[in-house]
């Protein structure tokens, strides 16, 4: 049997760093795509790279005609913040981005649909004040959808049209995982909300100073990334006959900025560590819950993360970063 095929959009993103190794570990050959030319660590990873927008739907229809991939990963997506500033190129992106592209993946009915991957958020969560919030406490998937920003409306429609479109013979068998903020020691998120404690982390391993732009007590559901990757493969892989729902929570841990920033002081004593708060980003991270039941994910396909946040800076960040500035610094 030929080697299957993995199309992954945004390869050169945060998740395609680690996605791409984890599929070739899974046999699973790569052709990816993304916005810039990807870094040459990359490209040497995959059967062939393209440099093109996600809508661009002639050149990925030619890439999809040409592989016959069994999986996408459509990673390509604009973050939360950024889509409050620019809401038209996030509907671009998010959703007409994803429409075209469960089209492009249309099959004869009879044969085995494409399992399309898709990454969703906490931002389709919607509370509607903090002491809600923490009433709610960890949230389970059907309950409080109803975003408060861009980025959590586009996600949420992209769901359920998703969810909608596996019912229609041929069309893509779509699963999706709402992650919580996400953080990797190989690279730094860029317009997103949750991105204040990845770059609090980097900081501290640099030595910069930082200054938080959430409240101190803002708490929010976290992963690390491997641990991200871990369950976006695992979901891929799972027996379609699994599966309870479309869409799944996960999390590793979920805790407030201050506590974060308690542990990274556990490992960087010197690190400078304030907080200024930016009040755009402060009413998205108190819409969203401060945690997530990911009992499903468990239960349905084996979701079981390692890292919780001590065991995310002592087993993964702090030693990983340490060789990756270490690197940098030694040119
Ligand atoms: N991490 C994303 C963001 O902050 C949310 O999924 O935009």
């Amino acid at each position: 049997m030929s080697q299957p095929i993995a199309l992954v959009t945004g390869a050169g993103g945060e998740m395609g760093h680690l996605l791409i190794p984890a599929l070739r570990e899974q046999g699973v050959g790569v052709i990816a795509l993304d916005l810039v030319e990807l870094d040459e660590s990359i490209r040497e990873q995959c059967v062939e790279t393209v440099t093109a927008s996600i809508l661009e739907t002639d050149v990925l229809a030619d890439l999809i005609g040409r592989h016959t991939p069994t999986y996408v990963f459509h990673l390509a997506a604009v973050l939360s913040r950024k889509a409050e500033i620019e809401p038209d190129l996030a509907h671009r992106v998010n959703v007409d981005g994803t429409y075209e592209l469960l089209k492009l993946c249309r099959r004869a009915p009879e044969q085995t649909p494409v399992r399309f991957m898709f990454p969703s958020s906490i931002a389709v969560y919607g509370l509607p004040n903090p002491t809600v919030k923490q009433e709610a406490g960890a949230v389970k998937e059907t309950e409080w959808t109803v975003p408060s920003g861009v980025y959590g409306c586009n996600k949420l429609y992209c769901e359920l049209l998703g969810a909608h479109l596996t019912r229609t013979p041929g069309m893509p068998d779509f699963r999706s995982i709402r992650f919580p903020g996400l953080i990797s020691a190989e690279t730094l998120p860029a317009g997103g909300t949750t991105d204040y404690a990845p770059e609090m982390i980097h900081a501290a391993a640099q030595g910069r100073s930082y200054k938080c732009f959430v409240l101190r007590d803002a708490k929010l559901p976290f992963m690390t990334m491997p641990d991200g990757i871990d369950a976006l493969v695992r979901l891929a892989l799972a027996d379609p006959g699994r599966l309870s729902r479309r869409a799944y929570n996960v999390r590793g841990f979920a805790s407030k900025a201050s506590d974060i920033r308690s542990e990274v002081l556990k490992h960087y004593p010197e690190a400078d560590i304030g907080f200024d708060p930016d009040p755009a980003r402060q009413v998205l991270v108190d819409s969203w819950p401060e945690d997530v039941d990911d009992t499903l994910a468990q239960k349905d396909w084996g979701f079981s993360p390692k890292h919780g946040l001590s065991q995310a800076l002592s087993d993964y960040l702090v030693p990983a970063m340490k060789k990756r500035y270490a690197a940098v610094a030694g040119g």
